[in-house]
């Protein structure tokens, strides 16, 4: 079957776009459509609708043809074919209308949508630009800010916001075909003529004088060290101060630069690796998958109480469970809290949020678990204690229960020997806040079932997190390779660096933030309690973290004290240096002998970025992670990778293999081969010349 089809109906010409699952712009598909729209130029149509079956309207180009020459026509092309039509067009939108979706929506003469729909240009996401027009005529029609702020951001509006913004003339809650045909009908008969965006001239006037400049300051601090958004403003500024086909061209123009820039290979590399890290290798599609109908957690702490408010939110009732009413009281009370803010900041309705909070409910008693489908343990990060709530679950649940624990580092095979069920125990180690955060390392036990496995993975997408699967080992895929970057961030410390400066190296490079303000905001007791809790052989060198052991020891906790490696503004938060700190680091590399030396900016980053690369590979080597994209997934979703670096190990490769082995054995000459051996498959490859997408791809 073609995958565009044409049927006339009455005086309506209706052109169907059936290309699935999301009906992208593949070549195909704009020769379809640009011959569609010129057929029914001479036939005797006299209006014409585009609509779309499956699931949604054209959700953009087909990403995967980027990179490759353009095949004709273009979606320029396609675009000039149907603005120029000389009957009107009508786009028919349902689900999501995005990217090139939305530019040929706009190319149309009117819109009507579903009141469900929803239309944006994601193309930032993936370091682009909307290039085929969207940057000429979104200004147009909805003025210069709000085109800049839904192109920059990225960020889909609903019908609703898009007719306000008067980007859609018509919604409806019926039939949309039928809702189509009658408007195009009522365009006929009011001789309607086709309305072009691109006639639309922009006031200059309207905007306050040093508007572009005022911009870019704002967006830059947002936006830091991206491409596409700078290139999005030129766009529009174009689109103000030039003719439609000469902002037309410097779109084109900066698309492509765009288009070519290792940014947007990146953005690309973990728009994939997102979709494919939830395909567990040799679990069969036909998996079945468990009713997930109500959810215990145990715990309301910290990550309790987030993880509850995931289910609530997705409209799945919860159980709490506490040790004592005082701590179920504080736990509720701080999701209450959340809520309120929630509210407050205009993003929930208060009803909505009544609603979700009212499906949290709290209990000091496991019977009241019995009926539970899920039931996830978010206790102190004990064993022993972790265990002994492994076996009460065991003894109350019923049988098909999944019992998973969101540690962080204990061994879940060992948790799921305290049960007489152990194929369906799992890790579910979400980050903190467990309500914002998307990443959701899956950890799978040696007896993991794999129905089990399936049905977490389509729970993750239900309750919005992004599920990678992790084997078992101390600190999994993420905290595991963590842990080395954060020692090298330790070690620049003691042997001649300063706080300030390492996080600063960091944030430049394009990290959410450095690693001693995550350490302040995280608390530095928790490293501190896991430091202690290790045995001798897992111990880093006295050494390593004699720094941020002793400021816990002074009662410097991080940003919850007032004080870790900088000092904080109890009110506003802000931070400031401390000079105390400073006396710390040099009494303590005197203690241990160490001459601090100046260390500059690439050595930091690169001792921090190789040493956390290294171990990746070495997470690869063991089967740990199933794949590179997965680690990428792991670092950009759950710990402020910058997304336009394409995670660790895409950016090992954008370096070349080579160029990292060299300088891990560089460090090994210098620094000693327990912290710098290089992982066995990142010789290997230099060995055979192969990167590491190669080797994916060869998997
Ligand atoms: N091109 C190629 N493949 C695409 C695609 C696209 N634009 N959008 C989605 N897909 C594929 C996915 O890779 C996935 O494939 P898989 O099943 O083999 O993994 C499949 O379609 C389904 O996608 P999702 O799993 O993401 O399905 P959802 O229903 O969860 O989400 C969606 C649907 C909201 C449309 C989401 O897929 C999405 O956001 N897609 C990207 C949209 C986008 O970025 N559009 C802009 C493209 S750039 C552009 O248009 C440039 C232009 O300005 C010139
Ligand atoms: P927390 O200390 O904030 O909360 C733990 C809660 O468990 C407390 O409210 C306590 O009263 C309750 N509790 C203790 N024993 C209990 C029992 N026997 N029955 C019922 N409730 C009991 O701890 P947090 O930070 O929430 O951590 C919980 C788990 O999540 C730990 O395993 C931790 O390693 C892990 N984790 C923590 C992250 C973080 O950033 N805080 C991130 C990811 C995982």
């Amino acid at each position: 079957m073609s995958i565009v089809s044409y049927q006339l109906n009455k005086n309506i010409g209706v052109i169907r776009i059936d290309n699935p699952p999301v009906n992208a712009l593949s070549q195909t598909l704009r020769k379809g459509i640009n011959d569609a729209v010129i057929a029914a130029q001479s036939d005797a149509s006299e209006a014409l609708i585009i609509i779309c079956g499956g699931r949604t309207f054209i959700a953009g180009a087909d990403i995967k043809e980027f990179g490759q020459p353009a095949l004709t026509p273009t979606l320029p092309e396609v675009i000039q074919t149907i603005e120029g039509s000389n009957k009107p067009v009508l786009a028919a939108i349902h689900g999501t209308a995005l990217g090139g979706g939305f530019e040929i929506a706009l190319s149309c003469h009117y819109r009507c949508a579903l009141a469900s729909a929803r239309v944006g240009f994601p193309e930032v996401k993936l370091g682009l630009l909307p290039g085929a027009g969207g940057t000429q005529r979104v200004p147009r029609l909805a003025g210069v800010e709000a085109a800049l702020e839904m192109m920059t951001s990225g960020r889909p509006v609903t019908a609703k916001q898009a007719m306000d913004m008067g980007m859609i003339d018509r919604i409806t809650e019926h039939d949309l075909l039928s809702t189509a045909t009658d408007y195009a009908r009522e365009l006929v008969a009011s001789n309607a003529k086709p309305k072009r965006i691109r006639d639309i001239v922009i006031e200059q006037s309207s905007l306050a004088e040093n508007f572009f400049t005022d911009y870019r300051a704002k967006l830059s601090l947002r936006t830091r060290g991206q491409l596409a958004p700078r290139h999005i403003v030129s766009c529009v500024e174009a689109a103000v101060n030039q003719p439609f086909e000469e902002g037309i061209a410097k779109e084109r123009d900066l698309f492509m630069e765009c288009m070519d820039s290792p940014q947007s290979a990146a953005m690309r590399h973990i728009f994939f690796a997102e979709r494919e890290a939830s395909r567990i290798k040799g679990l069969s599609k036909d998996t079945p998958t468990r009713d997930l109908k109500s959810v215990g957690i145990i715990g309301g702490g910290t990550m309790g109480g987030g993880i509850a408010m995931n289910f609530a939110n997705a409209g799945i009732p919860v159980v709490l469970l506490e040790i004592t009413p005082e701590a179920l009281q504080r736990g509720l009370d701080i999701i209450a809290g959340n809520y309120r803010r929630t509210v407050a900041k205009g993003k929930l309705s208060e009803t909505d949020a009544t609603q979700r909070q009212a499906l949290i409910t709290g209990t000091l008693l496991y019977e009241d678990l019995s009926e539970a489908d899920l039931v996830i343990e978010a206790v102190f990060e004990n064993l022993d204690l972790k265990k002994e709530v492994f076996g009460k679950l065991d003894r109350v649940c019923k049988a098909n229960t999944i019992l998973a624990s969101n540690t962080s580092y204990q061994d879940i095979n060992t948790i799921a020997s305290a049960t007489n069920r152990p194929q369906n125990v799992l890790g579910l180690h979400f980050f903190s806040p467990a309500n914002v955060m998307k990443l959701l390392e899956v950890v799978r036990g040696e007896k993991t079932a794999d129905d089990v496995l399936a049905t977490v993975m389509v729970m993750a997408k239900n309750i919005n997190k992004v599920p990678v699967l992790s084997g078992v080992c101390y600190g999994f895929i993420g905290n595991r390779m963590l842990r080395e970057y954060w020692r090298e961030a330790q070690l620049c410390l003691i042997e001649g660096s300063t706080p300030g400066a390492i996080d600063q190296v960091m944030v430049d490079w394009g990290m959410a933030m450095g690693p001693l303000s995550v350490g302040d905001l995280a608390g530095l007791d928790i490293g501190y309690k896991a430091r202690q809790a290790l045995s001798l052989e897992q111990k880093e060198s006295m050494v390593t973290y004699c720094v941020a052991d002793t400021l816990v020891e002074m009662g410097r906790l991080g940003q919850k004290s007032g004080a870790g490696y900088y000092l904080y503004d109890q009110e506003t938060r802000a931070r400031s240096t401390d000079p105390q700190v400073q006396t710390v680091i040099e009494e303590q590399a005197q203690k241990h002998g160490i001459r601090r030396q100046p260390i500059n900016d690439e050595t930091i980053l690169n001792r921090q970025l190789m040493a956390l690369i290294n171990e990746g590979f070495k997470i690869l080597q063991e089967g740990i992670a199933q794949r590179p994209g997965d680690i990428d997934v792991v670092y950009v979703f759950g710990y402020g990778f910058p997304a336009y670096r394409g995670g660790p190990m895409f950016y090992a490769d954008t370096l070349g293999l080579k160029y990292v082995y060299e300088n891990i054995c560089q460090y090994r000459e210098v620094y000693g081969e327990k912290n710098w051996t290089p992982a066995a498959l990142l010789e290997q490859l230099v060995k055979e010349n192969k990167s590491l997408a190669q080797w994916a791809a060869e998997a």
